[in-house]
């Protein structure tokens, strides 16, 4: 083996209010696949992740769930588990940013920064909600835009006619956290002189000296083109994050200690005393976290998606170069998963829940294959394609590489090996060229490479028809060209490993071989060798699995009556009114209503006007055709359902807030009556009626 590597391996630490969506699972699968292949190589890794504690988002989360922040973040701590075992994604320590070691790391590192002149105090004026007593971050200030006065547009930019402007350009602005006028404010904020031109003399070399991917690099270039501007790293209370030393009420921008939680987790992980590769026997690794830290052979790789790659590529270098620390060796930045070409939303994720999927019993495995299948080392975006996802997996998967097993065993009896040709494909080679592939994270074409090998054993196997040479009494022909095949299936395996480890350790049972690894990958089993009993190693992906994993379309028509047969009546009277979409029906907002009064109208015989009270602080006023059913009296205090953001109408009698919802036959001359709709009790004025 050449030289042992040492790597401290990253991906980008997700914030912790809400669960892993595939985007968090697809990066996690590009990482783990590297790491795997490191090992594989015997080289030292230490994979950690995070959870991204910090920042107002979060607190605001906390504070509507009558939580704690810390309180909070534990719960979705708790969840991420089941996730990375589900996946066999194996960090080797999972952590958080609200930690004493994310505290100690990010106050020192500030320190640093400030000693070496790089900390600067200016004045700046905020907005600040006088109601909930804190400044405002940008994103819950809304107003009129200044430009094409739509309303309700956030502070940095308008929806409507995209003109890109400041929160204090915006005309009757308000906090979306309590409606409030913000008032402008000023206060004392710390900022990292980026500007600085030692600062910027370090970054332009680090961004161009081979450490990021050329879009990468050439981005930067732009960004200094268009010039450094120092960093806003200081928030005031209320906030959740960490103190500032020595400044009371000052607390670090989420996003400084947020990449130092990278550190805390590898520190927190060799304090626990875990630290040692448990793949391969350490070297020096029995040294602490510091000494780690201070090897100047140890490679520091971060995973991390093209939106965040700004903090990564000039921030988090800065800062680790001017505290006196070892900067990224590479930054890893990957695009965004779409699925069926669609976008995903950072907050809610894409149409494919990863727990869901595992639930269906879907094999975790099909999918690192085939996120793996369209991954490479360009930042370019993957799409999940389903239909493509059933063929590639099974293709691929079972038609070329497992049935090489299920099929060359047959003809080895007793599962004896006998001396085979097992050179002739050139499996040395090939495994050299696919470990390339891996090293580049080019796994779409190591994964071609090998699928087009085994293309190649498949042919070897049908050519020779061992089936035939059996039954021309050729069997130990037979046996040669199946043995042949099941080392080069050896091979097969052992260049899928990183991708499919759980798969591998059952090939490996069967085979009765060592754990594969880049060391004996390409050696042949040899003459003598006994493999086991073949059971069957991956099943094919089944269609209807993924016609679950995928909600119904929301625009499947109705259930059609069955001609002839029953069920051609009309419910009601009435034929079903077009169908719609889910997103149709949450646009409908139904609340349950008090009736508070109800009387009356004088000139209608149709009509009662009812007060309704769903929980706002105020009453709606409302009328109802609902006169031929109901006396005044016996509604009054009773509960409803009502269309509550229906827009109000003015009508004859005044103006009408809202509908309640009844029910009648559409023949009220056949079928008389009319039903106002009653909720179970428990139901309060105001819930959500859905
Ligand atoms: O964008 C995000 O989801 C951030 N929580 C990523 C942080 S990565 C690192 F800096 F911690
Ligand atoms: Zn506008």
């Amino acid at each position: 083996m050449s030289q042992q590597r040492k790597l401290f391996v990253t991906t980008a630490l997700p914030y912790a209010n809400g669960k892993f969506h595939i985007g968090h699972i697809m990066e996690y699968i590009q990482a783990d696949i590297w790491v795997r292949f490191q090992r594989m190589q015997g080289h030292m890794v230490h994979f950690v992740g995070a959870d991204d504690a910090h920042g107002a988002p979060i607190m605001i989360a906390a504070e509507k769930a009558g939580k704690t922040p810390q309180a909070f973040v534990a719960e979705i701590a708790a969840g991420r588990q089941q996730y990375l075992d589900g996946f066999h994604i194996r960090f080797d320590n999972w952590h958080s940013t609200e930690s004493p070691e994310n505290t100690g790391l990010a106050q020192g590192i500030y320190q640093r920064l400030k000693a070496n002149g790089l900390i600067a105090t200016r004045t700046i004026e905020q907005f600040y909600d006088p109601v909930k007593g804190m400044f405002l971050p940008d994103r819950y200030i809304k107003g009129e835009c200044p430009s094409c006065h739509a309303k309700d547009q956030y502070g940095d930019a308008c929806e409507v006619c995209s003109s890109v402007y400041s929160p204090t350009d915006l005309i009757s602005p308000y906090s979306t956290l309590t409606g409030a006028t913000p008032e402008l404010r000023s206060s004392e904020h710390f900022f990292f002189k980026l500007s600085d031109d030692k600062v910027v003399d370090f970054l332009k070399a680090w961004t161009q000296d081979g450490k990021l991917q050329p879009e990468m690099a050439k981005k930067a270039s732009e960004w200094f083109e268009a010039g450094m501007a120092d960093w806003d790293i200081s928030r005031d209370a209320p906030y959740f994050g960490i103190e500032i030393p020595d400044t009371p009420g000052k607390y670090f921008y989420v996003w400084l200690d947020a990449p130092i939680g990278y550190l805390a987790s590898l520190k927190n992980h060799f304090d626990k005393g875990q630290a040692r590769n448990h793949w391969h026997p350490p070297s020096r690794t029995d040294a602490g976290f510091d000494d780690f830290m201070a090897d100047p052979t140890v490679e520091q790789v971060h995973f991390i998606g093209k939106d965040i790659v700004y903090f990564h590529t000039l921030f988090w270098p800065a800062m680790l170069k001017f505290s006196g620390r070892k900067t990224p060796n590479q930054i890893n930045v990957h695009g965004f998963i779409t699925v069926s070409g669609e976008k995903m939303s950072k907050s809610r994720g894409t149409g494919i829940d990863p727990l869901k999927y595992l639930s269906l019993g879907m094999n975790p495995e099909w999918l690192r294959y085939y996120i793996a299948a369209k991954l490479n080392g360009k930042v370019e975006d993957v799409d999940f394609n389903p239909d493509d996802f059933v063929t590639r997996v099974n293709a691929d998967l079972i038609g070329k590489y497992v049935n090489i097993a299920s099929r060359a065993v047959k003809f080895v009896p007793d599962g004896k090996l006998v001396k085979s040709d097992f050179a002739r494909l050139g499996p040395a080679q090939r495994v050299d060229s696919i470990k390339q592939l891996y090293e580049t994270r080019e796994y779409s074409k190591a994964l071609r490479e090998i699928m087009a090998f085994a293309d190649e054993v498949n042919l070897r196997f049908d050519g020779a028809a061992p089936w035939k040479l059996v039954k021309e009494g050729k069997g130990t022909e037979a046996a040669a060209v199946c043995s042949e095949c099941l080392e080069l299936f050896k091979v097969l395996t052992a260049c899928l490993k990183p991708v499919l480890p759980e798969l591998a350790v059952h090939a490996e049972a069967f085979l009765n071989c060592a754990p594969l690894d880049w060391s004996n990958a390409a050696l042949p089993l040899g003459e003598g060798h006994q493999v086991h009993e073949y059971k069957h190693l991956m099943h094919r992906v089944d269609v209807k699995q993924l016609d679950a994993l995928f909600e119904p379309p929301a625009d499947m028509p109705p259930p059609q009556p069955s001609p002839g047969g029953g069920g051609s009546e009309k419910p009601g009277g009435e034929d079903l009114a077009p169908t719609i979409s889910i997103d149709d029906f949450v646009k409908m907002d139904l609340r349950i209503a008090k009736i508070v009064n109800c009387e009356t109208v004088e000139g209608s015989t149709k009509l009662l006007r009812l007060t309704l009270d769903v929980g706002e602080g105020r009453m709606r006023n409302v009328f109802a055709g609902i006169a031929s059913a109901y006396r005044p009296e016996e509604l009054v205090g009773k509960l409803t359902v009502m269309v509550a953001n229906l827009a109000p109408r003015k009508m004859k009698f005044g103006i009408s807030e809202g509908m309640v919802l009844a029910a009648s036959h559409c023949d009220q001359k056949a079928n008389p009556g009319i039903y106002i709709l009653n909720p179970w009790p428990g139901a309060q004025p105001g819930m959500r009626v859905r």
